[in-house]
């Protein structure tokens, strides 16, 4: 007690001896920024951020400059006292997703603030009026955040901007016009997609002094017509108005912007004429989906020599494809499904050598004229007249033959590695922790993603970008090129890092800057971009990043201060009470079970394989309090809560609350069990508390949530066709080593959508053993037990014999497999799906005829190879009689053959990057949640929508 009253005695004299070396106010705003955070580098200690180098943050003369904090984990709120950094001109910290809470009114005192980079984060409520007070601001990025309510018309005031990025948001209301964006005369990208602006587009934002390179608007509820006015903008370079409610006449002057490249109108209710384009530079025009008056294939088509891609789908073109359009030089798209084209096809021998797909799909055409040597890769006549006559064995009347070839960057010449759980091999084969996310093109000149140089040209132009910075970085891997439902095309991007197994705080935020800042430039063809990181949560050099408890600049301070006694007094306490710490982790470490009492019938000490135990102190201060910005799901037994250990690694928390604690007995036996348990696709415990009657069990952190919200689209991840097939592998193989690896066999016995978590490369990992049971005490491969699991997929034999067995398990991933091609609930409107498929199912007819009730979001337009085979296998594990189900074993075998069938290696995975198909999410911007529950569970954050618009 003494020496505690002492420390406090000398904590008061601190101010008045320590000279610091950074600004007071800077310090002071700084604090307050720590103390709203979780996860704030841990050398953001001591009383002089610019003297001790605070990672993320710049000085010039002790006042702080830049503060760039990118994928940090950071987890809270921003302060309001940002403010007192009232020398900041650079504002970054991206990819914090679990930053929440509004942006401070606060910020507009940031006068010299040149750039705000917030992307990828948590951020919800209005954006500030203040913002228009930053008469310095160049850049804003608040895109990918929770952001609702109107653009701010004083975003106008600000005359330097040159960058405004709002996308994917919840922002509403018109576009503000006087003022408004129409006063960004040097701004070059508006970048305004994925939002829920309406009202009329005004002809005042347009103007000729306007230096608009980037005009995105796509993905909101735009009305009205386009107005005239923009054909005034003459830098203008690429167009998005696609996915509004657009509808009038094309403005006819459009042709004057000779600059622009690429132009998307589709998914709108124009009407009229499509205007003639001649002059316009276009690589890439999109107008499908629209009221267009019926009209020939407009010949200037043909006259556009950059032209790569040509889609317009049910724009009602009539008439003849005229064979000029199929030698355009650079033509490597024509897609012209839905419309009532007519006459002979004819593509001639002099079309494009990089022609990769003609898309013809329901016209009305009756011939094709078959030159020798004439085009043979994709062409679809799919419900056309010359499909029903004619010979239908024709390759090009078969229904799905676009496939784009999957890519991930080959290794270098090396033998691939074998990596251990979470590390990744390199192209150069080292196995360690990558940067990884997803860069986001929005409008790329190309369209023909089977071709790689366009990726091989990037990963080295990224690879010289980080060089250019002397980053610590070993190689860079692109993988898994596709166009998101936004035709957006997006891009997994893994960063490795050199000389280590994984980057250090600072690596990673240069890395992030020079992405969300748009220092990186893509080669040209790429367009406009965005990054989207994923956590990072392997941290290196933590010891040597951290705590320097004193920093020289205090005791410089206090020497010049004459107060060596009181400092050395001070050293003395601050490490007495450290010791004592020290001492009191050190007896808990060498007893882990010192909070186990075996006297409240919890039997001896458990038998545990490398779980640890928590003390409730610990586990406390790792969930940050346990506070509702880390609670991120809830159930019945309790809470979820994410947190983080000192060495950077992420849990989540499963902490029972009081009527749902077990027995000593019972929770001893789980955590036995779990810990036992050690698979890939299974969530692995990595540790429990037991303490001050508490009950919790400390999981790894899966981060992309579960398989359910995967499929419904609150996780805004896009599960393909092969992404699904992967997941169903995944759970098959967690499922088959309980039951037939595990010592003794495990019985799941709750299955289920919810109960399968996927991780950031989508692998799945099944979850919740709460009510498994152990096979050990069985007779004969059965247990009788009192019926547990959930309605929809409980096994109706073990239902009404109440005799467990595995087959019950496969039962329920029956069930699971069929939510995975449907993506409806088990019971969906008093409908089972069982019976759903079963009646619509007709295995004469191409798909199963199962078309209608397939989830679109499956990517009905692409090849579905070994579908039918699965629904077969789906049909088997949901058997009435348990004998005629297959076992696990079984059933991963034959999920296996149907990957084969569709083109994938199944074993590719830990050969890592070179695992074309080794996925990830792409919108990693989502919160998520995550459920370790057997029930529903709400999230308090807000979910950006994600569009799935119909193909
Ligand atoms: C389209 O415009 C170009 C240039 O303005 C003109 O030469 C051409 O004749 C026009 N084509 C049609 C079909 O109107
Ligand atoms: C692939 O792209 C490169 C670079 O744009 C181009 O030179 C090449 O012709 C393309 N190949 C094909 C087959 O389209």
């Amino acid at each position: 007690m003494g020496q505690r009253t002492q420390l406090i005695l000398l904590l008061l004299f601190i101010p008045y001896f320590v000279r610091e070396s950074t600004a007071v106010g800077d310090y002071n705003g700084l604090l307050s920024v720590r103390g709203d955070l979780m996860n704030t580098p841990p050398n953001w200690e001591g009383s002089d951020p610019c003297g001790s180098n605070w990672i993320g943050i710049s000085c010039t003369n002790s006042r702080v400059t830049s503060l760039q904090l990118l994928s940090m984990n950071l987890s809270g709120r921003l302060s309001r006292e940002i403010e007192l950094l009232s020398e900041l001109q650079t504002l970054d910290l991206s990819y914090n997703k679990y930053l929440t809470g509004p942006l401070p009114p606060s910020i507009g005192s940031l006068k010299k603030l040149v750039i705000l980079n917030l992307i990828g984060c948590g951020f919800s409520g209005s954006i500030p009026d203040t913002i228009g007070n930053l008469q310095q601001l160049t850049t804003i990025s608040l895109n990918n955040n929770g952001f609702s309510g109107p653009i701010p018309a004083s975003i106008g005031n600000l005359s330097n901007l040159n960058w405004l990025d709002l996308a994917v948001n919840q922002l509403n209301g018109p576009i503000p016009v006087s003022p408004g964006l129409d006063n960004l005369l040097h701004a070059k990208h508006f970048h305004l997609d994925n939002n829920k602006l309406s009202g009329e587009i005004s002809p005042q934002l347009f103007s000729s002094n306007m230096i608009l390179l980037h005009l995105i608007l796509n993905g909101n509820n735009l009305s009205g017509s386009i107005p005239e006015t923009i054909g005034s903008v003459q830098t203008l370079e690429v167009i998005r108005f696609d996915r509004n409610s657009l509808s009038g006449t094309l403005p006819s002057n459009l042709s004057n912007l000779v600059n622009v490249h690429e132009l998307y109108l589709s998914n709108n209710k124009f009407i009229g004429s499509i205007p003639n384009l001649t002059g316009m530079s276009l690589t890439y025009v999109d107008m499908s989906n629209n009221s267009f008056t019926a009209s020939d294939m407009p010949p200037w088509f043909s006259t556009l020599k950059s032209l790569t891609t040509l889609v317009m789908e049910n724009t009602q073109l009539q008439g003849p494809v005229p064979s000029s359009i199929f030698s355009l030089p650079n033509l490597q798209t024509l897609t012209l499904r839905n419309n009532n084209l007519s006459g002979s096809l004819d593509i001639g021998t002099s079309y494009s050598s990089k022609l990769q797909l003609v898309d013809l799909q329901n016209n009305s055409i009756r011939h094709k004229v078959d030159s020798a040597g004439g085009y043979n890769k994709n062409l679809i006549l799919v419900d056309n007249p010359i499909c029903n006559t004619s010979d239908t064995t024709e390759s090009y009347c078969a229904v799905s033959q676009s496939n784009t070839p999957p890519y991930s960057t080959p290794p270098n010449s090396c033998l691939t590695a074998q990596c251990s759980s979470n590390q990744i091999s390199s192209p150069n084969c080292k196995c360690a922790y990558p940067y990884s996310g997803t860069l986001v093109f929005r409008a790329p000149s190309f369209s023909n993603l089977g071709n790689f140089s366009y990726y091989i040209a990037l990963q080295s132009s990224l690879l010289q970008c980080f060089q250019n910075f002397s980053l610590p970085v070993d190689s860079v891997s692109l993988s898994n090129p596709i166009k998101d439902s936004t035709m957006n095309l997006d891009l997994s991007l893994d960063v490795f890092p050199s000389g280590q197994d994984s980057f250090n705080r600072t690596g990673i935020s240069i890395i992030g800057s020079l992405l969300s800042g748009q220092t990186f430039k893509p080669p040209p063809g790429f367009g406009p971009y965005y990054f989207l990181a994923d956590p990072y949560g392997y941290y290196a050099g933590i010891s040597t990043e951290s705590k320097k408890s004193l920093s020289i600049g205090v005791i410089i301070g206090a020497v010049a201060g004459g107060t060596i006694l009181l400092l050395l007094l001070l050293l003395a306490g601050v490490y007495a009470l450290r010791q004592k710490r020290r001492a009191e982790r050190a007896s808990e470490q060498l007893n882990p079970f010192a909070h186990w009492d075996p006297n409240n019938g919890s039997g001896g000490i458990p038998q545990l394989k490398g779980a640890r135990s928590f003390s409730f102190e610990e586990l406390k201060k790792y969930a940050n309090k346990f506070s509702e910005a880390n609670s991120i799901g809830s159930g019945g037994y309790g809470k979820v809560y994410r947190g983080i250990l000192p060495d950077g690694q992420l849990i989540a928390i499963k902490r029972a609350q009081t009527e749902s604690l077990q027995g000593g007995v019972e929770f001893k036996t789980e955590i036995e069990l779990l810990s036992r348990v050690h698979h890939k696709n299974l969530v692995s415990l990595v540790g429990f508390c037991f303490d001050q009657g508490e009950q919790m069990l400390v999981y790894e952190y899966v981060p992309n949530g579960t398989l359910m919200d995967g499929l419904s689209g609150k996780s805004g991840i896009r599960l393909d066709w092969i992404r699904r097939l992967k997941v169903a592998l995944g759970a098959a193989r967690g499922l088959a080593y309980l039951h037939e690896l595990a010592n003794p066999p495990i019985i799941h016995r709750d299955i289920k959508s919810t109960n399968i978590l996927l991780d950031e490369r989508l692998n799945a990992k099944v979850a919740d053993f709460g009510l498994s049971k152990l096979m050990g005490d069985a007779e004969i491969g059965h247990v009788t037990t009192q019926v547990k699991g959930t309605m929809g997929y409980l096994d109706p034999e073990y239902y009404m014999t109440q005799q467990l067995t595995e087959k019950s398990d496969v039962y329920s991933f029956g069930v699971v497999l069929l939510e995975l091609i449907t993506a409806r609930m088990p019971i969906q409107r008093g409908k089972y799906i069982v019976r759903v498929v079963q009646t619509a199912m007709d295995r004469t007819k191409v798909l199963y005829n199962l078309h209608e009730i397939l989830d679109p979001a499956i990517g009905l337009q692409t090849s579905l190879k070994g579908l039918e085979k699965f629904v077969d296998l789906a049909m088997r594990c949901v058997e009435e009689s348990g004998a005629k189900r297959p076992a696990m074993g079984m059933v991963v075998k034959e999920i296996e053959n149907i990957m084969e069938l569709a083109g994938l290696n199944p074993n590719a995975e830990s050969a890592t990057t070179s695992d074309s198909y080794d996925v990830k999410k792409e919108n990693a911007h989502h919160p998520y949640s995550h459920p370790y529950s057997n029930e529903g569970f709400e999230y308090s954050g807000v979910y950006p929508t994600s569009k799935i618009e119909p193909h």
